[in-house]
């Protein structure tokens, strides 16, 4: 992390689980077990239904509200879908944006993410930005190419302004549930690329300012020497964000 240009971020990604009727008892441990140095913004993002929930249990705290998704439309006939001014309504900060799970299982397109990412920034939340190689790509020397372009589709459009509002997460798809984290080295790497991509499309100084996040398997044994490394400013944490006290350990690791 570099505290120097940038916040950092410990977001939670509850992925499919959690119940509304659960929510109460984790936060009220996550809350007793938070270090009281503020080192980092924190945020969990829940499924739509939970999220009320979570809204009410973290009122008056540190916990940011978070979305998984969001619709790419204003509002109407889109039967299922959630919309930006619904989510912004109920006091949503944060919205995960092109997940690989989504991208994987409801078929996200680059150009999609895209949209949905504007939106959210219209609407004054943070996006989330979600890219990642599966191992295949890696294993074939595709990373940084896949890496450089999902970035710059993310992206398109976007003022400076609009991307320092930004927050990206490099999420190997390799280590996502695996319990097989990137080395930090690896996710440094990616990390950096991700800084040099946006340099490269925007400013050196939006580059800079840019909060970027690793995710994949870091709990709390491995989270202290990822963010350790200087492109690192976070996570994206799924498994281990369902653990109040590997959450809270996760949190303590920024103050390093
Ligand atoms: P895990 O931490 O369970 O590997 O999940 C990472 C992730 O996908 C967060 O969005």
């Amino acid at each position: 992390m570099n505290k120097k240009y940038r916040k950092a971020l410990i977001a939670g990604n509850w992925k499919m689980n959690m119940l509304p009727s659960e929510v109460k008892p984790f936060v009220d441990a996550l809350k007793l077990e938070l270090p009281k140095q503020k080192s980092c913004d924190v945020a969990i993002c829940a499924p739509f239904v939970v999220m009320p929930a979570l809204m009410k249990a973290t009122g008056g705290s540190r916990i940011g509200l978070g979305a998984q998704d969001v619709s790419a439309h204003d509002k109407g006939a889109y039967t299922g879908e959630v919309s930006v001014s619904q989510l912004k309504d109920i006091g949503t900060k944060y919205v995960i944006i092109g997940h690989s799970e989504r991208r994987q299982y409801h078929g996200e397109s680059d150009e999609l993410v895209n949209a949905k990412a504007l939106k959210v920034l219209e609407a004054g939340m943070t996006p989330i930005i979600c890219v990642g190689e599966s191992l295949d790509q890696r294993e074939r020397g595709l990373t940084l190419a896949h890496i450089e372009y999902q970035v710059k589709a993310a992206l398109y459009g976007m003022s400076e302004e609009m991307i320092r509002r930004c927050v990206i997460a490099y999420e190997p798809i390799w280590a996502i549930g695996t319990g097989k984290t990137a080395t930090a080295e690896q996710a440094e790497e990616i990390c950096g690329h991700v800084r040099a991509v946006i340099r490269k499309i925007s400013t050196a100084r939006t580059a800079r300012s840019t909060t970027i996040l690793y995710g994949g398997s870091m709990n709390a044994g491995n989270a202290a020497e990822l963010l350790s490394k200087d492109d690192i400013d976070g996570g994206l944490i799924g498994g281990a964000s369902l653990k109040s006290a590997d959450f809270a350990k996760i949190i303590a690791a920024t103050a390093q």
